[in-house]
């Protein structure tokens, strides 16, 4: 199978577009709801929970997870990929989201001022900067972060007129750090479910960039460099999910990332 992991419910903004995209795959999500958010949390914290996340997906039959999830990719995936890997299994892989995105925006943003929206975590680890920076010295980054948001999603407040106040106050912040951002990537796999305010706050010429697409696309385009872990992935269009929180909850909120989706969830432990 391959593993979806995210702090709660954001991750399945990732895992809708890639079952669009690779629908014949078996997939299993793990939402730590009971521990989520991760955003405001200290490397190590975050580290610790997103290795126990990935370690219960390996022992439940996963060859490739997926971290859908920027604060834990910001956070933990080197540190895994370099420490813990060749221990759980050395063929296995962990992937994040942040260099999927990134590599992308470099050929999207024409006055080369990019704006990113994500958790304090996010933001603090320097990521996206240090990662654009790499291929595209030349853009100028701009990070804000936006540490009520994601409370908003994963209490079901994001479409109420309370939502209006910190999308607004947020997206100021940005433009007014810098006018000529012409590009604002939603580094935070909650965020999509804000589009409408975003959008509704954003200036009209501003390219507004979920991520959920292009780490699908980059998805496929591992698989495809790297048949012998393609092989090893069963193939008959299922998903699963397994929450930290309680079942009968996960299953109201998941309707709402993921609508018409048939939904069998598992409580585990971490
Ligand atoms: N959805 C997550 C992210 O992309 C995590 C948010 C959180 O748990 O704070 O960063």
């Amino acid at each position: 199978m391959i593993g979806v992991f995210d702090s709660g419910y954001g991750g399945l903004t990732i895992l809708r577009q890639i079952r669009k995209l690779l629908p014949q795959y078996d997939y299993l999500y793990l939402g730590d709801n009971a521990r989520a958010p991760y955003g405001s949390r200290s490397f190590d914290v975050v580290y610790r929970y997103t290795l126990e996340a990935v370690t219960a997906l390996f022992d439940r039959g996963c060859e490739l997870v997926i971290l859908a999830c920027n604060t834990a990719s910001a956070k933990a995936l080197r540190s895994i990929q370099q420490n813990d890997l060749a221990r759980l299994g050395s063929e296995r892989r962990v992937l994040g989201v942040i260099r999927p995105t990134v590599e992308v925006v470099g050929s999207l943003t024409h006055s080369r001022h990019v704006g990113i929206l994500a958790t304090q975590g996010t933001i603090r680890s320097r990521s996206y900067e240090l990662e654009l920076h790499k291929s595209n010295p030349d853009i100028s980054v701009t990070g804000v972060a936006c540490p009520m948001w994601v409370p908003l999603v994963e209490n079901c407040e994001y479409d109420s007129p309370g939502a209006d106040y910190f999308v607004q106050k947020r997206l100021d912040e940005v433009f007014r750090l810098d006018p000529d951002i012409d590009t604002l990537v939603l580094a935070c796999t909650h965020y999509p479910l804000l589009m409408n305010k975003i959008v509704k706050y954003a200036p009209p010429s501003v390219r507004i960039i979920p991520q959920g697409d292009y780490v699908a696309a980059s998805l496929q385009d591992y698989l495809r460099r790297h048949p012998e872990m393609d092989v090893r992935l069963s193939r008959h269009g299922n998903v699963r999910f397994l929450t930290t929180e309680d079942p009968e909850k996960f299953l109201e909120n998941a309707a709402i990332f993921m609508p018409s989706t048939d939904i069998e969830v598992e409580k585990i432990t971490l």
